[in-house]
C-alpha cells in the first residue's frame, strides 16, 4: 500500500536534519560572540565556554536562560530576543554572588579538608540547587524520600 514509504522516510529525515543543522549553526554563531560584561568569570572566557557554563547553571536550577537574563518578546517570532550583557535582572546579580560564594566555599573549606576519601573535591550550583530555583533546605522536606528509601 505504501510503495514509497522508504523514500518518504528518507526525504523526511533529510529535511529534519537540515533543520537541526541550521539550528546548530545559529547556536554556533551565538557562541562566537565575545562576552562584554563578565564581572566574575575571567574576562577572556570565550563565548563558547560561557555558553557551556550557562547551560550548566540552567540545568542546576531547572530554569531557562530567561530566568536570569532580560528578554524581549519579538512580534511574530517564537523565540524572544535576549540581552545577555544586561544586568537588569535581580536573578543575574544573585547568581554573581552565588558564583563568588561557591568559589569561596571551595577555596577556603572544601580544598582544605583533611582525611577521608574526598572524591567530589568541589561544590557547584547543583550541590545545593539540585534542579530547583530555591534549594530544598528543610530536613522535613526530605521525609518523603526517606520513607520511600525505608521501603526498599
Ligand atoms: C542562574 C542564572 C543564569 C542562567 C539560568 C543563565 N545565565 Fe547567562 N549569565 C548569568 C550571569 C550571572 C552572567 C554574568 C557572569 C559574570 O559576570 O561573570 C551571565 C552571562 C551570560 C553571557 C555573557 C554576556 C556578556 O556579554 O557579558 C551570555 C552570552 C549568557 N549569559 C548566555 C546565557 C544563555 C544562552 C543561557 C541559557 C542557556 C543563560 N545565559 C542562562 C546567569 C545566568
Ligand atoms: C551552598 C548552597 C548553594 C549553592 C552552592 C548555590 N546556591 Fe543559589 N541559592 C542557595 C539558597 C539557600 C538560595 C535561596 C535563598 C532564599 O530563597 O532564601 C539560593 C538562591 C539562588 C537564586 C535566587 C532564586 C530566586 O528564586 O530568586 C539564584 C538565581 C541562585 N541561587 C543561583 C545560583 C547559582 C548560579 C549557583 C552556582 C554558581 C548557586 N546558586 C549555588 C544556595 C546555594
Amino acid at each position: 500500500m505504501f510503495p514509497n514509504k522508504k523514500i518518504t522516510v528518507t526525504i523526511l529525515l533529510a529535511v529534519s536534519m537540515g533543520f537541526v543543522q541550521s539550528f546548530a549553526q545559529k547556536e554556533h554563531d551565538h557562541d562566537e560572540e565575545k562576552p562584554k560584561n563578565l564581572k566574575v568569570l575571567s574576562s577572556n572566557t570565550s563565548g563558547r565556554e560561557v555558553h557551556k557554563i550557562m547551560k550548566e547553571y540552567s540545568r542546576a536550577l531547572g530554569v531557562r536562560c530567561g530566568f536570569c537574563h532580560v528578554s524581549e518578546k519579538m512580534e511574530g517570532q517564537e523565540r524572544p530576543r535576549f540581552d545577555f550583557a544586561s544586568d537588569n535582572k535581580p536573578e543575574k546579580i544573585t547568581s554573581r554572588n552565588m558564583m563568588k560564594m561557591v568559589s569561596a566555599i571551595n577555596e577556603n573549606y572544601i580544598s582544605k579538608m583533611i582525611g577521608g576519601d574526598h572524591t567530589l573535591e568541589q561544590i557547584t550550583c547543583v550541590t545545593c540547587h539540585m534542579g530547583n530555583k530555591t534549594p530544598v533546605v528543610k530536613v522535613s522536606d526530605l521525609r518523603k524520600d526517606e520513607k520511600e528509601r525505608d521501603r526498599d
